[in-house]
């Protein structure tokens, strides 16, 4: 293997959570992973307000876990990228390089000077003279914004991926990619929702809704009037003081109403996609994010979509050192940790 993997750091809206990995012909081992918490207003919708704490907090991880690998891979989500599947002539890898930019310009809302444009060929032959691919477009000043902060920890930014397709190397990794089947990858946030449909081993639709867990603290917030850090601890405990006063079951009716609605979210985002799509028939969704763990999510997800959803679990088929982690503390973390995983899949020079 040529280089070394970067370090996966994923800047989420509540945590930062890092993981370090090694590839060899053994498996993947974790060499690291570590979540930091974020005080309310560090990010706000997808926007970095507090620079410094957070280049502060991210330096500190690494310190703590002793990671000296200085480059990171890193992520880009909501407004800030727009992912499109579009329909080209046929042409190489090359051609495609040089035509991209000029191709985007159609498709991208935004001045074109303005954007980094990538992509990923899909189907190569997609019949008709015609090749499938997905157009990734993100704004520059946003990945300039989440780089300086890198920076500004002592490390350096390699790589700027995008959640959901981070989300789909965490998965890859985990469990066998089914060839003929279209499933859905979903990782419900503090303020995100990502989501990746995958139809043989492909992506073929994502969508960032920008709504999340943060919409349960809030409402917690405002029905029981208590400061944000309390609504939060509260929808994260079961304790039993909790419990006898009868908080917890309100807490739990209110939690699984605005399940539904996150829920309807994300049924509009899959019937946008079943609209447009050849094989629309997703067989299972893949479930991971903090907001997962919210009562009345999967229930809901599985009654009105009616597919199984599984926990997307990216520590599946990690190599892990019981020496060196505790595998109880891993397994709670694993919810929140698949996009970290899958930017740490990344070596530098990876498109
Ligand atoms: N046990 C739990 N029950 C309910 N909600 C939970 C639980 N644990 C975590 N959450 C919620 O999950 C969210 C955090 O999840 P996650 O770490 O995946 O988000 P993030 O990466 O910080 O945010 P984003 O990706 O949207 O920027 C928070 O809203 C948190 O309150
Ligand atoms: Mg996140």
């Amino acid at each position: 293997m040529a280089s070394k993997n970067a370090v996966g750091l994923d800047i989420g809206t509540s945590s930062i959570k890092v993981a370090h990995v090694k590839e060899s012909s053994k498996g993947v081992q974790l060499l690291a992973f570590d979540t930091v918490m974020l005080p309310p207003d560090t990010i706000r919708d997808g926007v970095i307000l507090n620079a410094p704490l957070l280049a502060q907090r991210i330096a500190e991880v690494f310190a703590i876990n002793k990671i000296r690998q200085k480059q990171v891979a890193v992520s880009l989500s909501g407004h800030a990228v727009i992912i499109k599947k579009i329909s080209l002539p046929e042409m190489t890898v090359a051609e495609l390089e040089d035509s991209i930019q000029w191709e985007a310009e159609q498709y991208i809302p935004f001045d074109i000077k303005d954007v980094h444009v990538d992509f990923q060929i899909i189907d190569a032959q997609a019949g008709q003279g015609q090749m499938d691919v997905l157009l990734v477009a993100a704004k520059k000043a946003v990945i300039e914004e989440l780089c300086d902060v890198v920076r500004a920890a002592k490390l350096e930014p390699v790589l700027v991926d995008v959640d959901a397709f981070a989300l789909y190397n965490a998965f890859e990794l985990s469990f066998p990619v089914p060839q003929d089947e279209t499933i859905a990858l979903i990782n419900a946030g503090a303020s995100t929702i990502n989501i990746n449909v995958v139809s043989g081993g492909m992506t073929s639709f994502t969508r960032d809704i920008t709504v999340g867990g943060n919409l349960l603290t809030e409402e917690i917030s405002k029905q029981f009037a208590v400061p944000w850090d309390e609504a939060e601890h509260m929808k994260t405990t079961s304790e039993t003081t909790l419990s006898m006063s009868g908080v917890l079951r309100e807490v739990q009716r209110i939690s699984s109403r605005v399940s539904e609605v996150l829920v309807s979210e994300i049924q509009r985002s899959l019937d946008f996609f079943a609209a447009t799509a050849v094989s629309a028939d997703i067989s299972a969704i893949y479930l991971c994010g903090g907001a997962a763990l919210q009562p009345g999510l999967i229930e809901g997800l599985e009654r009105r979509l009616g597919t199984p959803v599984r926990a997307l679990n990216p520590f599946n088929n990690l190599i892990v050192d019981p020496k060196r982690f505790d595998a109880a503390l891993l397994q709670r973390m694993a919810p929140i940790a698949a996009v970290a995983v899958g930017l740490g899949l990344r070596r530098q020079g990876d498109r």
